[in-house]
């Protein structure tokens, strides 16, 4: 490099004019004017344009010539304010160009396979495949800036309330968290294997009992399960574990971090307290245990109603101990039978019987079912449900959580069909109080809604053996427009209590001393009261920065089926390394063969 760089390009503006600068970046694009030659120069901070004239500089034009999208260049040259009628309002750098006065190609570039700027609409494979040029891409730079200064001031804030960044292994057991694990297998150990951690949780509660009282990491975790847009096999915690506190001086601290990351980051107030919803209420009244609260059309239940009129499909479902719940989607009674069908056909898709549907009017309703409501009982339902003329009332009769879930994912679709959330709001919410155990009717068990060292909530505690199902949990998740983005409990840290809770899991003595023996072993040397979260930094980035998939926020994704179109990871290894780690190949039927 002959040319050393002085300035950014995308950071210059009209109090630079007359500076001489070295700049340094790629072509973005190029406009050749005969005798004058346009290249919009490109580097992380934006884009500015740099003028090679021919009258002026004649020695170096043939080489402007040359010059294509994504080569590399260093120029250098005056900053001087661009011709009124050339001023470009949509570029940061619009007012001012850069007269070149020296060029320095650094290197050539292929024609890129997708336009290097926002908004390109290619296909994701091929995105994944040339990763590092859609990096370059300007909205992908402003996510990687994101996720740097979100790391940045979490790191500040979490230093200033004294906690300690402390780093747990990769190469490990297999932790709690209930997906399955990637397995690593033991070059010297033969025939065994480590586990790569689903989150730090063992470790963390570990470092609990070495008394570091405040704990945090920036954890890579790992998880074998189906991918969607907001899952990852390899993602990363904000893990956090603090000693002698309660749920609610977790909450608090936790309060505390977002609130100063949306302000350094984003220049945002975000409020708090955040509002708390126990579990029971946000599926009542929302249908999720990660409720969208930026927009209302709440849940309403007419089991007692429905269950004195004439319609068998609601009485029966009743009868069997189900309920009947409904939507009111304000003032769409316009919809056309075609589109309640569809309606319908969609949540039979989710697993529910069916869909009932009824349009308030002046005297009554529009419905298939109006023979089977009494002018009274249709009353009723107006009032419930809070319906006007013109009103579309959706109803779904099954048991309590299928068809809260049903309602709930119903309620989402619409609102965004109907375009009823606004994009402008940041609503946090802590969904607490969760049933610390749900019962598995295929492995015939309860199984830990959190994990197996979630504390219950004390005043439960004597349903724990008649009712362990309706004992609520010291868990709790925040919830971030909707979705999921951090999840924690406080821990049992009595040796007496956790053996109980294994005995209700149904986890055999053996199971337990394989899987945490190591771990119990420290609740016998004085592990103190102790409780912690993980945010889902992935997922926060995703809503902060406005997308609709963390893979837009994490600089080297794998697709939905775990492979990576850049590198070709997973990949096959010689025979050499599998007998080194002591691992037979299964031959794999060869399909062909088999039909022959
Ligand atoms: P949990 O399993 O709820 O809790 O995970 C915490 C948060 O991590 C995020 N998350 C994911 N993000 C991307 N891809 C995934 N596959 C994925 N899975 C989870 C979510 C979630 O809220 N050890 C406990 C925390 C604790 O109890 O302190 C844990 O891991 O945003
Ligand atoms: P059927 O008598 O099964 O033809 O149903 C009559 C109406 O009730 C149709 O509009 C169905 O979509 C609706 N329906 C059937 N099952 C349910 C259900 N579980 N919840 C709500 N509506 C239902």
């Amino acid at each position: 490099m002959r040319l050393k760089r002085t300035h950014y390009c995308g950071l210059l503006n009209k109090n630079d004019v007359h500076q001489e600068v070295v700049l340094a970046g790629w072509v973005q694009g190029k406009r050749d004017h005969g005798k004058l030659i346009f290249v919009d120069l490109r580097d992380r901070y934006g884009i500015i344009q740099v003028v090679f004239d021919y009258d002026k500089n004649a020695g170096f034009f043939k080489e402007a010539e040359k010059l294509r999208s994504e080569y590399v260049l260093a120029v250098r040259g005056q900053v001087r304010r661009r011709a009124e009628e050339t001023i470009n309002p949509g570029l940061a750098t619009g007012e001012i160009e850069i007269d070149v006065q020296e060029l320095e190609i650094l290197n050539s570039s292929q024609t890129p396979p997708f336009y290097i700027e926002d908004g390109i609409d290619t296909d994701e494979n091929l995105r994944l495949k040339y990763r590092y040029l859609d990096l370059r891409r300007p909205e992908m730079q402003r996510s990687l800036q994101l996720r740097h200064k979100v790391l940045m001031s979490l790191r500040r804030y979490l230093d200033e309330q004294g906690f300690w960044e402390v780093e747990t292994p990769l190469l490990t057991r297999s932790t709690p968290e209930g997906a399955r694990d990637y397995l690593v297998p033991s070059r010297t150990v033969p025939g065994s294997f480590y586990a790569l951690p689903q989150s730090p949780q063992l470790f963390k509660q570990l470092l609990m009992a070495s008394g570091v009282d405040k704990y945090f990491q920036v954890a890579r975790c790992f998880r074998d399960e189906d991918l969607r847009a907001d899952r990852q096999p390899e993602f990363t915690q904000i893990d956090l574990e603090l000693s002698f506190c309660t749920g609610r001086d977790i909450r608090r601290e936790t309060e505390g971090l977002v609130h100063y990351i949306f302000k350094e980051t984003m220049h945002k107030e975000v409020e708090i307290p955040f509002k708390v919803l126990p579990y029971a209420e946000a599926m009542e009244r929302f249908g999720s245990d990660k409720p969208d609260t930026r927009f209302a059309m709440e849940i309403a239940d007419i089991t007692d109603i429905a269950g004195e009129a004439g319609f068998k499909v609601f009485r029966g479902i009743i009868a069997q101990g189900g309920v009947v719940k409904g939507l009111n989607v304000e003032g769409c009674g316009h919809f056309s039978r075609k589109e309640i069908d569809d309606l319908t056909r969609l949540v039979q898709s989710w697993g529910t019987g069916g869909l009932a549907w009824m349009i308030p009017t002046e005297d009554g309703f529009k419905t298939p079912l109006a023979k089977f409501f009494a002018p009274a009982q249709c009353a009723k339902i107006k009032e419930r449900m809070q319906a006007k003329p013109g009103d579309l009332l959706l109803f779904v009769a099954d048991q309590w959580e299928p068809a809260l879930k049903v309602l709930g994912q119903l309620r989402v679709y619409l609102a965004q069909r109907l375009g009823l959330i606004p994009q402008d709001k940041d609503h946090f919410l802590w969904v607490i109080d969760f049933p610390l155990v749900a019962y598995d009717a295929e492995e015939k068990r309860y199984m830990a809604n959190h994990h197996p060292f979630t504390a219950p909530l004390d005043e439960d505690l004597p349903l724990l053996d008649a009712e362990p199902v309706k004992v609520r949990s010291q868990a709790y998740d925040l919830v971030y427009n909707g979705v999921e983005v951090a999840g924690g409990s406080v821990r049992i840290y009595k040796k007496e209590l956790q053996e109980k809770i294994f005995k209700i899991l149904s986890l055999q003595a053996e199971e337990i001393q394989e899987k945490f023996g190591f771990f119990l072993q420290a609740f016998q040397y004085g592990i103190p009261p102790h409780g912690g979260i993980a945010f889902g930094l992935d997922r926060l980035i995703m809503l902060m920065a406005g997308k609709k998939s963390i893979r837009d926020v994490i600089p080297f994704p794998k697709t939905a089926a775990g492979t990576c179109l850049l590198t070709g990871a997973p990949a096959q290894v010689t025979a050499g390394q599998l007998k080194e780690l002591h691992i037979l190949p299964v031959k794999r039927e060869n399909k062909k063969e088999k039909i022959k």
